[in-house]
């Protein structure tokens, strides 16, 4: 009986794991997928850069609120209704996206799609840890992260395979294909529980029992039911958000925003976004060409992905940070170059890129969603989780919409004249290549920062986290 209990378990936690991923999936998909769409439907709308900038901020800034608004309401209707509203926008968003008739209702409905892709990073997350049995919890949400990136190489991939020189239009089967892990997500969550944490803050008690009977071992039910009354009594009587706002957790949150800062301000979505019109820039001859080299990007980035979470605790988070940042200041340097220097090889912009990814997927990628569930007190991990994520969409917004603006920005500070017709990547590539000079310099300063602010977190608990930042002492003393 008790082993068919346990395979039974087994079974939901395979399901919850998958569902898990496809969420992960759908995020890394949907922000992925307008790389490859990017040069035919800028010809095709005859958009200049900076439209094409509007364009694609308008899906974060979509990100954003969805980000924002998505708290309360997963408080109040629950976290399984607000992924299934997210899968309905997910499905509903990628046809839409994909018929747009004008450039007007592209940008409406890429912002309606935001929406989803932040409800998702916020909800997806908190759903996992909260049905997760405690054993596994940790990892299932580390693959969160995995599978955004599997997510990007997927969109990548089916990019390739409806990108079409002869047609203009094939941007619309790339973005109609977010459809099927969209409805994969939305059947899925038809069939899954509420969390248990959520049904007992509503005083479901009973219903809370039963689903955790289907997750954690019978022996453990009872002792989790009066640990989530204990934590639900202890949130009714405190303010989080006033206790986060509170100067003995100052450190915590510029630690959380800070990292998010620079994991955006490298750049990496620069190249996540608008990859294959960089290649275009550096010489790729055809969207097609550009498309397929932004596949080996969207390798690079899983695999140093999953090398991350085996040594993340093993090497601890300070060294990965600076390993990480010393590399991509580097990479980036050389990225520069190669925009810069008249006649060099495009393969040599494709293997700094490359180089450039494998630091980030080391570092700044997971220790910036990691760090930020770490730093906090349990009370506060919430709200200083959702800081810590709103001020990813928030700064990544920013970098992908100045991007071009700041290559022009430095066009005409040389003076540089555009000819009717052609992009300022190709008569001024340096332009280009500034900017990532410019990223560099954050990388640098990044280094500098994350001396006085990286905490070491690797195997201490969290209630020491918690006393360290109550004794006043400094994050790099723990
Ligand atoms: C970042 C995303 C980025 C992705 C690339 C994540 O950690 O937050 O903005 O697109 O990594 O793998």
């Amino acid at each position: 009986m008790a082993k068919q209990e346990n395979k039974q378990n087994k079974g939901l936690v395979i399901v919850i794991a998958a569902i898990a991923a496809t969420g992960g999936l759908l995020f890394g998909f949907d922000t992925g997928v307008i790389s490859g769409a990017i040069p035919y439907l800028q010809d095709f709308f005859e958009l200049n850069d900076s439209q094409l900038e509007n364009l694609t901020a308008l899906g974060l800034i979509g990100a954003v609120f969805g980000a924002l608004i998505s708290g309360p309401i997963t408080d109040y209707i629950g976290r399984r209704k607000v992924i299934l509203g997210a899968a309905f926008i997910f499905a509903t968003g990628a046809l839409w996206t994909g018929l747009a008739p004008n450039v007007a209702q592209l940008m409406i409905s890429r912002f309606y799609l935001g929406l989803a892709i932040g409800a998702s990073s916020f909800a997806v997350p908190l759903y996992i840890s909260e049905i997760s049995p405690t054993k596994i919890r940790g990892t299932l949400v580390s693959m969160f992260q995995l599978l955004i990136t599997v997510g990007i190489l997927a969109a990548y991939l089916s990019n390739t395979v409806f990108a079409d020189n002869d047609n203009l239009e094939c941007w619309r089967p790339m973005l109609y294909v977010g459809v099927i892990p969209a409805l994969i997500l939305f059947i899925g969550m038809i069939f899954l529980p509420e969390t248990p944490r959520w049904l007992m803050s509503k005083g479901r008690e009973d219903d809370c029992r039963k689903v955790l009977g289907k997750i954690e071992h019978p022996d453990s039910v009872e002792n989790s039911i009066s640990e989530m009354k204990s934590d639900i009594a202890v949130d009714a009587t405190q303010s989080g958000w006033r206790e986060l706002f509170k100067p003995w957790l100052r450190n915590a949150l510029i630690i959380a925003i800070g990292i998010m800062f620079v994991q955006q301000f490298v750049g990496i979505n620069t190249v996540i976004y608008y990859g294959p019109k960089i290649f275009l820039a550096a010489g790729f001859q055809g969207a097609e060409d550009a498309i397929s080299a932004v596949v080996i990007v969207g390798v690079v980035n899983v695999l140093f992905t999953i090398l991350a979470l085996f040594i993340i605790d093993r090497l601890g988070r300070r060294k990965l940070y600076f390993i990480g940042l010393i590399g991509i200041s580097i990479a980036l340097i050389c990225m520069g170059l190669g925009f810069m220097i008249p006649g060099v090889s495009k393969w040599f912009l494709v293997i700094s890129m490359l180089v450039y990814i494998a630091f980030f997927a080391i570092s700044l990628g997971p220790l910036g969603w990691l760090i930020i569930t770490e730093v906090f007190p349990t009370r506060v991990r919430g709200i200083g989780a959702s800081i810590g994520s709103l001020s990813n969409w928030g700064f990544n917004t920013l970098v992908v919409w100045t991007f071009y603006k700041m290559a022009s920005a430095i066009g005409n500070a040389k003076e540089v004249v555009v000819p009717e017709g052609q992009d300022l990547s190709e008569v001024c590539p340096s332009c280009i290549g500034s900017v990532f000079w410019i990223f560099a310099a954050v990388a640098v300063i990044g280094l500098v920062w994350g001396y006085f602010y990286i905490p070491e977190t690797k195997g201490i608990s969290l209630e020491k986290i918690e006393a360290h930042w109550r004794a006043g002492k400094k994050p790099r003393d723990l």
